[in-house]
């Protein structure tokens, strides 16, 4: 059931993800939407979210959820593909907000691409679902799909290493495996992924890969807008974020993607 309080235009939208990789979509939104309050949680204690079982992924994220809750949040997006794939179908009535779930909220457009051979790279966990496969599909039963995990990247991005020789190694084996299908695109379906992006264009042309968060702010713009949900306040904004370890960390890896002014908050739930 949706209360009218949750529901007030100036309440925050909430975001969450492992970690830093939802900040990926963060930053899209809040340059789409510059006048909204917003709320980060980054559960960097329990990532990577990839590698856990289902049990587990639904207990971090009912916390998250019921955490953003008490936040007031009149929205909440899901930054994470893993989630969105393993309990997003499980969770979706039991809170009081708007939930944007990655996956689900992108596969209509990208499966209106003119191409027939798509690749996509995420997590263990999300791969398992086959997630992205199920709901392109539905749109597009002729899509030719690749599902790749690529087990390891997410620590990789976590620790700030994409420089480093070994994220380049890591790239190149699924690169080298991903190239055999001769994908036309190929979907980071994981929202760590596009920190990726300069070793990835070493291996294939940097338009080939698809980083679904900037489709994915659009709709969410979009969908706020239509339910009239946008803040129309002009008071000062604010963002918080909030992590479960290492919030100095966080700040540094996210860094590539969004400046966060603050050290974030440590939080146990
Ligand atoms: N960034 C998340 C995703 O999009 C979670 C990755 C992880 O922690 O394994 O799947």
């Amino acid at each position: 059931m949706r209360t009218i309080l949750s529901r007030l235009n100036n309440n925050p939208i909430g975001f969450f993800d492992s970690g830093v990789g939802g900040v990926t979509v963060y930053e899209q939104v809040k340059k789409l939407l510059p006048n909204e309050n917003y709320i980060y949680f980054g559960d960097t204690k329990n990532m990577p979210y990839g590698e856990k079982t289902e049990e587990q992924l639904l207990e971090f994220a009912d916390k998250i959820f019921r955490f953003l809750e008490q936040q007031n949040t009149k929205a909440v997006v899901m930054a994470c593909n893993t989630t969105s794939a393993v309990v997003y179908e499980k969770l979706k009535n039991n809170y009081d907000f708007e939930i944007y779930p990655i996956i689900q909220s992108v596969a209509k457009q990208i499966s209106e691409l003119p191409i027939k051979k798509i690749g996509v790279f995420a997590t263990k966990a999300t791969i398992n679902t086959h997630c992205y496969k199920k709901e392109l599909q539905k749109h597009n039963p002729n899509l030719e799909i690749n599902e790749i995990p690529c087990p390891g990247w997410v620590k990789i991005v976590e620790n700030g290493q994409e420089k480093t020789n070994e994220a380049k190694l890591a790239v190149q084996e699924k690169m080298n495996e991903m190239l055999k299908f001769s994908p036309e695109k190929i979907i980071l379906g994981c929202t760590h992924y596009p920190y990726l992006l300069d070793v990835l264009s070493e291996f294939a042309p940097e338009k080939t890969f698809i980083n679904p968060s900037i489709e994915f702010a659009k709709i969410i713009k979009k969908d706020l807008e239509s339910k009239s949900l946008l803040n129309k306040d002009l008071c000062e904004k604010y963002e918080k974020f909030y992590v479960s370890k290492s919030p100095e960390n966080f700040k540094n890896s996210a860094s590539l993607f969004y400046k966060i002014e603050q050290i974030p908050e440590l939080v146990m739930l």
